[in-house]
């Protein structure tokens, strides 16, 4: 399985590239193609620190799409509407949202545009025959990138398509120790999303850091 990762430079971007790349063939994605390489790179060095083979490359955001089965957009919500109107090429494809619309006063708070959630907002941007799914949520990147911990949470997983929600939490339980749950259909990803300023709350107000959630 092919997965292309816009914004694969970010900080969950290049973490999933560290964590995903020893399994499956990872296309990083970036605005600019030199920056993916460098995080190529760079993800490349890790791993082999690590005796660990990978399958990295680093392309444009457009060629990520291009070249994956599977695409993760792994960019802040405030610049998903615009980048989206800037790519093609989502026909057919499962579309991993991890996206959380959130802002901050003195404490962290759901944002969602009138769609709903992000998730609604991307399915209602790409073609009808896009498969959108919400996943990764409430995963951390700094969990993501330290390599050397194992990644033991739970991930909600929302989907409208059987067989792509299946794929999707396939593909997070082959992650560490990860465990998908079934959260429902995409419309309820706005409560999957809406976990994380809970999540940043609880690390902001109680000393934590990098707070996940386990269901048990
Ligand atoms: N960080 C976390 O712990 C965490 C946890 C769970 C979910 N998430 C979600 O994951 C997504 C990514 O979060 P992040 O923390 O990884 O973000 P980030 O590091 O701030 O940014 C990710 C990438 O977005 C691209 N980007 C920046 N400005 C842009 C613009 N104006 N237009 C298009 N692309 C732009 C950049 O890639 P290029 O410059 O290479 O194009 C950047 O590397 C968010 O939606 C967030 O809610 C994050």
């Amino acid at each position: 399985m092919k997965i292309g990762i816009v914004g694969g430079t970010g900080e969950i971007g290049e973490g999933m590239a560290l964590r995903l790349s020893p399994k499956y063939d990872v296309i990083v994605g970036s605005r600019e193609e030199t920056k993916a390489i460098a995080t190529c790179d760079a993800c490349r060095a890790s791993l082999e620190e690590r005796d660990l083979a990978c399958n990295l490359l680093g392309v444009t955001n457009q060629r990520a799409i291009d070249e994956a089965d599977v695409v993760i957009l792994a960019i802040p919500f405030r610049h998903v509407a615009p980048t989206l109107k800037t790519l093609t090429g989502f026909e057919d494809k499962i579309v991993i949202s991890p996206v959380n619309p959130i802002e901050r006063t003195t404490y962290f708070y759901y944002a969602p545009p009138p769609e709903g959630s992000a998730a609604m907002m991307i399915k209602g941007m790409l073609p009808e025959s896009a498969i959108v799914c919400a996943a990764f949520n409430n995963v951390a990147a700094n969990k993501w990138r330290a390599l050397d911990e194992v990644l033991d949470y739970s991930v909600a997983v929302c989907c409208d398509d059987d067989g792509a929600k299946r794929t999707v939490m396939d593909l997070v339980n082959s992650v560490s120790s990860l465990r998908a749950y079934d959260a429902g259909p995409l419309h309820a990803a706005s409560i999957v999303e809406s976990l994380t300023p809970l999540l940043l709350n609880i690390a902001r107000f109680n000393g934590m850091k990098d707070v996940g959630v386990r269901f048990v």
